[in-house]
């Protein structure tokens, strides 16, 4: 696994970590979830309970904390404001998995295939109120309205996403668009959560929030990347399911536009047609093509712009971290 993911993965895990300036912080997100997602009622704690050994890469709890550190000082608010954005963004793959249909999320059996998708879509209503519940302990309106207008954003994203389903036109300037929605705004939010709840003046916190977006569009087209040629025993969760659905990601939309007929039309019938065996039929097509490259150089485009960045903020280990994550994110098969 990428280093720099490594460092924010066992930051999370281990009480009292070597790695990383965040560990202890970190514990304390960790600590604050498995409070969070208790529940008395035993056939309710069994679906609730799901998610506490559903554990992800933690990407965006370390990078809300090595923010705040690289800006200034961590203070107690910060762990709960990590904690409820990995709440959300744990709400948000509960409700993804079953519109993607997935079978598979983090290494074990998804929520919708263990219990179906109607108790999926209630347990991540139950992640998301808890979740702004979390958020309001704070008493912290700031908080709130930052978080609450993000969250609505990564629901627009979704929802356009699905009306986009099918739409083998989108262009690559709608796809980065929907993807700024989805994936980079809780990002960005949570890079600006972290810069603002350090004391960071205004000019430094747009610079955070930007370096925040700029990684969440690099790591949304490396995903797409994964969905693509990704193996499922190191992601550790179901792929193929962009073509399954019929989403355009972006090396699907380089390769055909860049693919002269009758090759095209060929590709065309292949994202058509029904059944989930489109990975292996399409490889042929993308070996001959430059889509992967192309869109793994956007990637890092994204990632180089999101380093330079951070040049506003001073030397520190934490910054390292984070100039390192922004390669990290594209670099990575997990
Ligand atoms: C998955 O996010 C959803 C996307 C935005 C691509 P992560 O890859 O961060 O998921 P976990 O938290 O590590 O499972
Ligand atoms: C990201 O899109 C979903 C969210 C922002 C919730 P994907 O559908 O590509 O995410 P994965 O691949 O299922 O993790
Ligand atoms: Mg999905
Ligand atoms: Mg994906």
């Amino acid at each position: 696994m990428n280093p720099v993911l490594q460092t924010i993965r066992e930051a999370g895990r281990a009480p009292i970590s070597p790695y990383g300036p965040i560990a202890r912080e970190m514990a304390e997100v960790e600590n604050i979830l498995a409070e969070t997602v208790r529940n008395d009622h035993s056939g309710v704690a069994e679906v609730v309970g799901h998610v506490s050994h559903y554990k992800g890469k933690r990407l965006r709890p370390a990078l809300l904390l090595l923010t705040a550190k690289a800006c200034g000082q961590l203070t107690p608010k910060h762990p709960v404001l990590a904690a409820v954005i990995e709440l959300i963004h744990t709400a948000t793959l509960v409700h993804d998995d079953v519109l993607d249909n997935a079978s598979t999320r983090r290494h074990v059996a998804t929520a919708n295939a263990r219990w179906g998708n109607h108790n999926s879509v209630l347990l991540g209503d139950y992640l998301f109120t808890h979740a702004f519940y979390l958020a309001t302990t704070l008493g912290d309106i700031q908080a709130c309205q930052i978080i609450g207008a993000a969250t609505n954003r990564v629901c627009e994203g979704e929802l356009w996403q699905g009306l986009e389903r099918g739409n083998l036109s989108l262009t690559e300037s709608e796809y980065l668009d929907l993807i700024d929605a989805k994936t980079a705004e809780l990002i960005a939010c949570s890079s600006r959560l972290g810069a603002v709840y350090s004391g960071a003046p205004a000019n430094i916190v747009a610079a955070i929030e930007r370096y925040g977006r700029l990684i969440g569009m690099a790591f949304q087209i490396a995903d797409d990347l994964l969905d693509i040629v990704g193996e499922e025993r190191t992601t550790g969760k179901s792929l193929g399911t962009d073509l399954e659905q019929q989403k355009m990601t972006l090396p699907l939309i380089r390769l055909l536009s860049a693919a002269p007929e009758p090759r095209r039309s060929v590709v065309e019938q292949i994202l058509n047609a029904p059944g989930n065996h489109k990975r292996e039929a399409l490889a042929p097509y993308l070996a001959e093509s430059d889509a992967v490259d192309y869109a793994r150089q956007k990637a890092l485009e994204f990632a180089a712009r999101a380093r330079a960045e951070l040049a506003c903020l001073p030397h520190s280990s934490s910054r390292s971290i984070l100039e390192a994550a922004a390669d990290g994110v594209v670099n990575r098969n997990s």
